[in-house]
């Protein structure tokens, strides 16, 4: 399948074709993405923090890991477009400041847009770092990176202001040239709502079947994560049993001698040489 573009995720958005997105966090899982031909978008998501990392939360994680992360990410990376969290901190301090730290994503991280947590405040960074040509995912609903804030992971929108305040954040990101709005945990008519709102696609993650397209995390994807499974999260795999069982097998074959075996996992001396040798 050859690259795909801003100009084909909006085909997608036009002919109700739902979008894919994916996260990838290192090479492997960037060639996990790659593998099917139907994946529209790969996402260096900051959840990298929990998922990879072992950080309690996303606002731990610096700009240098996430870009140590997103080159090998983008060694991997075929056909999808691929996209990387600017992590917390790294677009809040001033527009220039934010405008340095994407471009350092794109110059060293190798990616081809950034997703930035936000609403109506941070219009104003979205609107620079369009203008330079840097394309931007904005991301409403439930924002991890103010996770203390909010009190905890919890559906957003749910209240008639609520529900509010995610359209009208999601109408000013797009006005102010984002590309596509990510939605994360609102009540799925609040997802089909914004969705028709907008001219531009959205992606849900817990925000129902209604949105342009769908994202999940990798592990979650693989049922490699053990953490707290949300309601939104399906399982389409059990890498973890399959891992485990794995590293089990291997130890007990060690342990009892049967590997490595001497026929077929050894190599032989030359029986002159050996000869020689002895
Ligand atoms: O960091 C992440 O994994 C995300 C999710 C919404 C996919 O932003
Ligand atoms: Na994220």
């Amino acid at each position: 399948r050859k690259k795909v573009t801003i100009q084909a995720l909006h085909a997608l958005r036009q002919s109700k074709t739902p979008i894919t997105m994916l996260t990838a966090y290192d090479y492997p899982s960037a060639l996990g993405c790659s593998s099917s031909p139907l994946i529209d978008i790969t996402l260096v998501g900051d959840s990298l923090a929990q998922v990879c990392l072992g950080y309690a939360s996303t606002t731990q994680l610096t700009l240098s890991e996430m870009i140590h992360h997103t080159r090998a990410v983008a060694r991997g990376t075929t056909h999808p477009f691929l996209v990387a969290d600017m992590p917390f901190g790294s677009y809040h301090t001033s527009v220039s400041d934010a405008v340095t730290n994407a471009i350092r994503l794109v110059q060293e991280g190798r990616v081809e847009g950034v997703k930035l947590e936000g609403g109506r405040e941070i219009v104003d960074v979205v609107r620079r770092l369009t203008e330079i040509g840097i394309p931007v995912m904005a991301h409403v609903g439930l924002m991890p990176q103010r996770y203390t804030s909010m009190s905890g992971y919890k559906v957003q929108g749910r209240s008639v202001s609520g529900a509010k305040k995610v359209v009208m954040d999601a109408l000013a990101l797009q006005e102010a040239g984002a590309f596509a709005v990510l939605v994360e945990a609102v009540p799925l008519e609040l997802g089909k709502y914004v969705t028709d709102r907008l001219m531009i696609p959205t992606i849900g993650i817990g925000a129902g079947p209604h949105t342009s397209g769908q994202v999940l995390v990798y592990d979650d994807v693989m049922g490699t994560w053990s953490g707290h499974k949300a309601k939104f999260v399906r399982r389409f795999a059990n890498m973890k049993d399959v891992r485990d069982n794995g590293v089990q097998r291997y130890c007990e074959a060690v342990k009892d001698g049967s590997f490595p075996n001497p026929e077929t996992e050894s190599y032989t001396m030359d029986k002159i040489e050996w000869a020689k040798f002895m």
